[in-house]
């Protein structure tokens, strides 16, 4: 057993590597941008693939992600993960879909609410205490999970016919031009320090120094990584200002 997974906040990665520990003490969880995560996906038969939902979709760096390596998901077990905010309605079936075409085995689907990723928009925005308790739950849910599992039943969340309909008309729809290409949106003010660490943790290296100052590409897949860890607050890219930095690891310190 292996984890892959996309995660921009924090969130995914605590959700993979928990279910991932209950699972299989001994596996593995592969961030999606290492350079040799193909390679190391390779020689196992179960994969749980987990990434944060985006307008009720799959990020287009785990879309491409799935499509650069087709030829690895034959006659795979994959249990899809989807970590969201509030709702995606069928998060979990978008990849799941995508990875059945290219001769997956789909096992289950999860879907586990988590603190708001989006440093920068006010709506979802929850007291530190709030998002504490959301952690709670969704620890709660990824125990049941994986005690499920052990058991052989796998949750199947977001995989049914009606689940893409709520996704579709949820939020697809009407949002589809968003996750279709990789943003130019990004924005950096002129408070940035040029400190450097948005270039160095950026999953898509679509940031560089300039003169002195970060430089934004045209190839963000809207993580908000860089956003929720700038020291000077100089990143946005929905939003004009940030409100929150928004960080799996902040919530937690106050426990
Ligand atoms: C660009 C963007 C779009 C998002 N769209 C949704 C959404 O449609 N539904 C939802 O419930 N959460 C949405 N979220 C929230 C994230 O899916 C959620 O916070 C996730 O757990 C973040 O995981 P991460 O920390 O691993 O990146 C969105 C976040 C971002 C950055
Ligand atoms: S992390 Fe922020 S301050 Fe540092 S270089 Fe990037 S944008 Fe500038
Ligand atoms: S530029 Fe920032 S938000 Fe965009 S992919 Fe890179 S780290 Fe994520």
């Amino acid at each position: 057993m292996i984890g892959i997974y996309l995660s921009g906040t924090g969130n995914t990665e605590h959700c993979i590597k928990k279910l991932l520990f209950l699972l299989d003490k001994t596996a593995q969880a592969v961030p999606m941008e290492q350079k040799d995560a193909g390679h190391l996906l390779s020689p196992h038969d179960f994969i749980v693939f987990a990434y944060p939902i985006q307008f009720s979709n799959i990020p287009v760096m785990v879309r491409d992600f799935i499509k650069i390596h087709q030829n690895l998901w034959k006659h795979k077990k994959i249990l899809c993960v989807a970590t969201m905010g509030l709702f995606s309605g069928d998060g979990a079936g978008c990849a799941a879909r995508l990875l059945k075409k290219y001769g997956a085995e789909i096992v289950g689907g999860s879907h586990i609410r988590m603190p708001d990723s989006i440093c920068d928009v006010k709506l979802l925005k929850r007291s530190p205490e709030q998002n504490l308790k959301i952690i709670r739950t969704a620890d709660r849910k990824i125990e049941k999970c994986a005690e499920g599992i052990r058991n052989g039943i796998y949750p199947k969340d977001g995989l049914f016919f009606y689940d893409r309909i709520a996704g579709l008309l949820g939020q697809r729809l009407w949002y589809c031009r968003k996750t279709k290409n990789y943003s130019d949106k990004l924005k950096i003010s002129n408070v940035c320090t040029g400190c450097g660490l948005c270039t160095q943790v950026c999953p898509m290296e679509n940031l560089i120094l300039k003169n002195g100052k970060a430089a934004a590409g045209k190839h963000c897949t809207m993580c908000y990584r860089c956003i929720s860890l700038c020291p000077a607050k100089a990143i946005t890219l929905l939003g004009c200002a940030v409100i929150e930095q928004c960080r799996y690891d902040k919530y937690v310190k106050r426990r």
